[in-house]
């Protein structure tokens, strides 16, 4: 069956699901209100349709679908909910299952929990979509035969992701903050050549790391204070992933640089702020 489907927003992960769908016969919308240039561009090459308000676009649709920085994934769902749309609800961010639960109540009946894993979904066999939820199976047939691999799982989707991203992200952050910590011992020289000898593949991920967190550092906190809650809900210590969130706050200010190198990642984190020498060795030629 086609949809209507509102999509917020579209960012890197956004759009390419977007695409998915438009690509799948669905029409897909998006509010431009008070969004980026950046997404605006990434909206149209998705074939997206632009809305002029929050309340014309849910007059057209069906369903919606979130896909935003998981720090603002309650205030997304309480803006839809506040124009009493009573349609299919999607929250497909990094939210721990104490969040999805209170998104749940804010948007009603017709809610879908949902976690994505994989990079932005523009080629098949790369990315998935866990959702779990009563209309979970509506949600999975949109996205058939696309580059998206939707998938219906049973338990909780945002504990799934979670868990994913508890040692992803969590590990990334730990490499982070070892390779700060060494720096400041005068030891990164003689842990390399350890890690060499007995951790074969650690410093070359260890090197990778900042290039690959630094950028989405700023979004990376508010997943890990989400993974954090899960575990303390859980029972479990959180520690780890409030130090995570602590190390990724403090790489925020590399937010959107196109490049990010060891040095300027490591300044940051040792708490001497970005600096010219940062800012400059973070935006790259
Ligand atoms: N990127 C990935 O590889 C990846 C992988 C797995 C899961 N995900 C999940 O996908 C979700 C979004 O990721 P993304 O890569 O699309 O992020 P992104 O590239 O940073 O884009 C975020 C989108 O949300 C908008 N946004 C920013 N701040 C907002 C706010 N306070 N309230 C509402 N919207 C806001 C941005 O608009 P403007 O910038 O134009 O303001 C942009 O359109 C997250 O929940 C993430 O966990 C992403």
């Amino acid at each position: 069956m086609k949809e209507r489907i509102l999509l917020l927003h579209p960012g890197a992960m956004g759009a390419s699901v977007g695409a998915a769908l438009h690509g799948n016969g669905h029409v897909v919308r998006w509010l431009p209100a008070g969004r980026s240039a950046a997404t605006a561009s990434r909206a149209q090459d998705a074939g997206l349709v632009a809305a002029e308000t929050l309340a014309g676009a849910l007059a057209e649709v069906e369903a919606v679908i979130s896909v935003c920085p998981p720090h603002a994934a309650l205030e997304v769902a309480a803006a839809v909910a506040g124009q009493g749309f009573a349609g299919l609800y999607v929250d497909a961010n990094a939210v721990s299952p104490a969040t999805a639960t209170r998104i749940a109540g804010v948007v009603g009946a017709g809610f879908v929990d949902g976690g994505i894993i994989g990079p932005p979904a523009w080629r098949a066999g790369l990315t998935r979509l866990y959702v779990s939820g009563e209309e979970a199976s509506r949600v999975a047939g949109w996205f058939e035969g696309s580059p998206l691999d939707a998938r219906v799982v049973t338990g909780s989707a945002s504990a799934l992701k979670m868990c994913y991203a508890a040692y992803t992200k969590g590990s990334t952050a730990l490499l982070l903050a070892i390779r700060a910590l060494a720096e400041q011992a005068g030891v990164s020289a003689a842990l390399r050549a350890e890690w060499d000898i007995s951790q074969p593949g650690l410093g070359d991920r260890s090197e990778r790391s900042a290039a690959a967190a630094g950028a989405k550092a700023w979004r990376f906190a508010g997943e890990m204070r989400e993974i954090a809650a899960t575990f303390a809900a859980a029972g479990l210590p959180d520690g780890f992933h409030l130090a995570a969130a602590e190390t990724y706050h403090r790489l925020a200010p590399l937010k959107d640089a196109r490049q990010v190198d060891m040095k300027a990642a490591l300044a940051l984190l040792a708490g001497g702020g970005a600096g010219d020498e940062g800012a400059a060795a973070a935006d790259g030629p």
